[in-house]
């Protein structure tokens, strides 16, 4: 008879004694239909390892005695039991620091993944017959582009803490009317933080964890917006003050962003138009901001928002570069969602008035007139961004002119 070449030494450990932690391992990592030479002194394993075989569905081959006085048993491996492990890319630390990107490409992802693989983790060797799962985003092309692990990395490197890295001790008092002007800013900003914060957490369960990745950046950008509505609320209150107004308009807005139940449309409006344009607002209280505190605020909350427009227009170009019917999706979903607005809707009136005065950073005429420049400027700029984005994403000229200027008057 020949067998192949995995040998276990087992001494005389019996059955219950521990020889099983020697002989499953070297049953699996045989091929179904391999065979495991067991050597032993343990008589009692020679009385049970027959029936142990038939429980395990594994073959017993038979035992011969050795010249040695150890007893050569022989395992042939039944075809039931888990896979052999899969082979796998080494990682080694030489190679720098252990980042999710290197770990995770070593297993690399499945273009489909199958529903009974589950929470097992890639890689993992999976035993036949568990439970099979509903994930719904189970195509790669749809839920992770080529960059996702590299963008959690870096989302997990640049994670802040508003306590503690905002100089909330640079707050000056200001004229009321501009400290009412920057309440009711941050009043807008935490309402659109948090439907930032629901929206992309609907998809996260749906998401097959074949493709980790893309649910464990999900989740940095969920902590990133629960951190934004913390600090700009934080900063509407900070100075004694309470909060602005929430407009109509922006509850249409964010429940449109509720509706879509395709992963790709919905981060299209969010993250590549919405956040996309936030990033311009951002700029904007950045560089009118009337203290340090409210500056910095601005700024990491910008930075953030960069890694998330990131995500979108590489989540949304890798779908469009597989699957040209996503093309005409986006445009009906923004269609949709421009209609669902009410017929007059501009953007919100307090917020402009506020944008405004911050931007003037006095309540004098001659300043207020400039103010309010650099608000319409700042529209300009928003719409012109908007296109150049939707061109990269893949969009031509004419098809990002008119969705750009059918997006939310709410700019989330
Ligand atoms: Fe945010
Ligand atoms: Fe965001």
């Amino acid at each position: 008879m020949t067998f192949g070449a995995v040998a276990v030494d087992a001494g005389d450990l019996p059955l219950g004694g521990g020889l099983l932690a020697l002989l499953r391992p070297a049953l699996a990592s045989t091929e179904p239909g391999g065979v495991v030479a067991l050597l032993s002194t343990s008589r009692a394993t020679a009385q049970d390892l027959p029936s142990f075989c038939r429980a395990e569905r594994h073959e017993y081959l038979g035992a011969e005695a050795l010249p040695d006085g150890q007893t050569r048993h022989l395992i042939r491996r039944g075809p039931f039991s888990v896979p052999k492990h899969a082979r796998e890319a080494p990682l080694s630390l030489a190679t720098g620091p252990m980042t999710a990107a290197a770990m995770l490409a070593a297993v690399p992802m499945p273009d489909a993944a199958t529903p009974d693989t589950a929470f097992a983790p890639r890689g993992a060797q999976v035993e036949p017959g568990g439970p099979t799962y509903p994930f719904s985003l189970v195509k790669r092309d749809l839920v992770a582009p080529p960059e996702i692990a590299a963008l959690y990395d870096q989302a997990v490197a640049a994670q802040w803490n508003a306590a503690t890295d905002i100089p909330w001790n640079e707050l000056v008092e200001l004229d009321p009317r501009i400290e009412r002007a920057v309440g009711q800013i941050m009043t807008f900003l935490a309402e659109n933080e948090l439907a930032a914060l629901y929206v992309p957490a609907r998809f996260l369960p749906r998401i097959h964890p074949a493709f980790v990745e893309t649910s464990m950046f999900l989740a940095t950008q969920l902590a990133d917006e629960a951190r934004h509505a913390h600090v700009y609320l934080a900063r509407a209150r900070a100075q004694g003050g309470s909060l602005g107004t929430s407009s109509a308009v922006t509850g249409y807005s964010l429940r449109g962003l509720l509706e879509p139940e395709d992963f790709v449309e919905s981060t299209f409006l969010l993250s590549v138009l919405g956040e996309g344009t936030f990033l311009d607002l951002l700029r904007f209280v950045e560089a009118h901001a009337p203290d340090r505190c409210t500056q910095e605020i601005a700024r990491r909350t910008r930075l953030d928002e960069a890694r998330h427009v990131h995500f979108g227009l590489a989540h949304v170009r890798h779908a469009l570069a597989h699957d040209p019917t996503v093309f005409a999706r986006l445009e009906a979903a923004t269609l949709r969602r421009a209609a669902s607005l009410p017929a007059t809707a501009s953007a919100p009136a307090p917020l402009a008035d506020a944008l405004v005065l911050l931007a003037a950073g006095s309540v004098e005429p001659a300043k207020v007139a400039r103010g309010h420049e650099a608000y319409r400027a700042l529209l300009e700029e928003m719409h012109e961004a908007r296109r150049k984005r939707l061109v990269h994403a893949g969009f031509d000229e004419a098809q990002a002119d008119r969705l750009s200027l059918l997006h939310t008057p709410n700019f989330m």
